[in-house]
């Protein structure tokens, strides 16, 4: 297998810096998961509805030996269709043995062989998104289904909201379903003695549910329709998503959804705003290409680990919006230890020059600072506090400035 050409980490600004636990938003779950977004992988944006055991054992065994591993991918994520149309006489789902020969349960062991975890997929309702296929829904089977996943060894699940009854298209109604998975996971851990299981909330704001509502359910929740690989949907989710920054947190993170670098629709330049601007804004990493078929260019973003830092940072902020000036928005987002990580995001349809100040993306005001851009990989060392970079079309310059005197 190809190696992955991974950059410098970039611990430049960092050293020293410890976990000094700032306070999380006080209503997080708090079960102990996803101190930092989610970073893996799912089936669904590659492959839909044709997954296979095989499959993502195959993806499960390129990220190990690709070095997305050590980049920080930990979860692979069945999502829909791996289940038969009918449970079994006990009331148990049953995975297709077609499609998953070992099961749940023996592609869990593989997966976990490897150091890595196993993600699945279920719904809230009476049958998955996939309707035409018939797979069942958790509606009224939550204690089965999450005893069922634990014993699996699954160790991330993905509640989707489709095939709801009319009399649960309420937002308490529906609140009232995702707590009850919720309190299900949770004695399913302690039933099993296994560590409590990630429980990300597919509701994607379909019943009207206020994504404030969440943080104290799941870990992490859908803020928007699904992604494809088009830029006015890539565009909308984050326009959608930008507002949402003051939930995230410790162990709850607003989703916009899945990566869709490496899949024809979307040019490098957006991708590379894909992969920055779910950094920027502490959203789950999930990959959401062929892997066994990713080009060089592909796993280059994916691989970028400056960028991964600026997600994955421990102070747990999502960047916040500064500025939007037609289209032209600079977000802020604050890491652990001083520095800050700025988004220049070019929303129009030509190349622009986008402008912001050390005061506005809370570093110091005057001083020096040490600014370094994550896609070029090179740093400057400025004295003024007036900043700008030129910005391609629907493209993302992301800097990582240090306060240095
Ligand atoms: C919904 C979800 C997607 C995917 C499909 C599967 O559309 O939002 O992410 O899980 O269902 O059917």
């Amino acid at each position: 297998m190809r190696a992955l050409p991974l950059v410098a980490a970039g611990a430049l600004f960092t050293g020293g810096a410890l976990l000094s636990g700032p306070a999380d938003p006080a209503l997080a779950l708090g079960n102990g998961q996803a101190f930092t977004p989610p970073m893996g992988f799912n089936n669904w944006n590659a492959v839909h509805c044709n997954v296979t055991e095989s499959f993502i054992k195959q993806t499960a065994a390129f990220i190990h030996n690709s070095g997305l591993q050590t980049a920080g991918y930990g979860y692979v994520n069945i999502d829909d269709c791996w289940a038969l149309p009918n449970r079994d006489a006990a009331g148990n789902l049953v995975p297709d043995p077609a499609k998953f020969p070992d099961g749940i349960a023996g592609t869990a062991a593989f997966v976990h062989s490897l150091n890595l975890k196993l993600g699945l997929y279920n719904d809230s309702g009476t049958m998955t998104c996939s309707k035409s296929h018939g797979f069942p829904g958790s509606l009224g089977h939550e204690r089965q289904d999450a005893l069922q996943f634990a014993r699996w060894g699954v160790d991330y699940l993905k509640e989707d909201d489709c095939n709801v009854p009319a009399s649960g298209q309420t937002v308490s109604a529906t609140i009232a379903r995702y707590t009850a998975m919720r309190d299900a996971l949770a004695d399913a851990a302690h039933v099993t003695s296994r560590p409590p299981i990630v429980f990300s909330v597919c509701e994607k704001g379909d019943f009207g549910v206020p994504a404030s509502a969440w943080p104290s359910i799941g870990n992490l929740w859908r803020t928007t329709f699904d992604v494809h690989p088009n830029w006015t949907r890539l565009d909308a989710i984050i326009a959608k998503n930008i507002p949402l920054a003051s939930l995230a947190g410790h162990g709850a993170w607003n989703d916009p959804d899945m990566l869709e670098v490496g899949n024809a629709g979307l040019t490098v330049t957006e991708q590379q705003t894909q992969f920055s601007m779910w950094a920027e804004m502490a959203a789950p990493l999930l990959i959401g290409t062929d892997l066994t078929k990713a080009t060089p260019t592909t796993l280059t973003i994916l691989g970028n680990q400056e960028v991964i830092a600026i997600d994955q940072d421990a102070l747990g902020k999502q960047g916040r919006q500064v500025s939007d000036t037609s289209g032209l928005r600079v977000l802020a987002k604050s890491l652990l230890g001083g520095d800050v990580a700025i988004a220049f995001f070019n929303e129009t349809g030509s190349t622009a020059k986008i402008a912001t100040t050390a005061a506005a993306t809370g570093v110091p005001a005057s001083g020096s600072y040490l600014i370094r851009d994550l896609w070029t990989h090179t740093q400057t060392l400025v004295s003024t506090s007036s900043w700008a970079a030129t910005v391609p079309s629907h493209g993302t310059v992301l800097w990582r400035v240090h306060p240095a005197g």
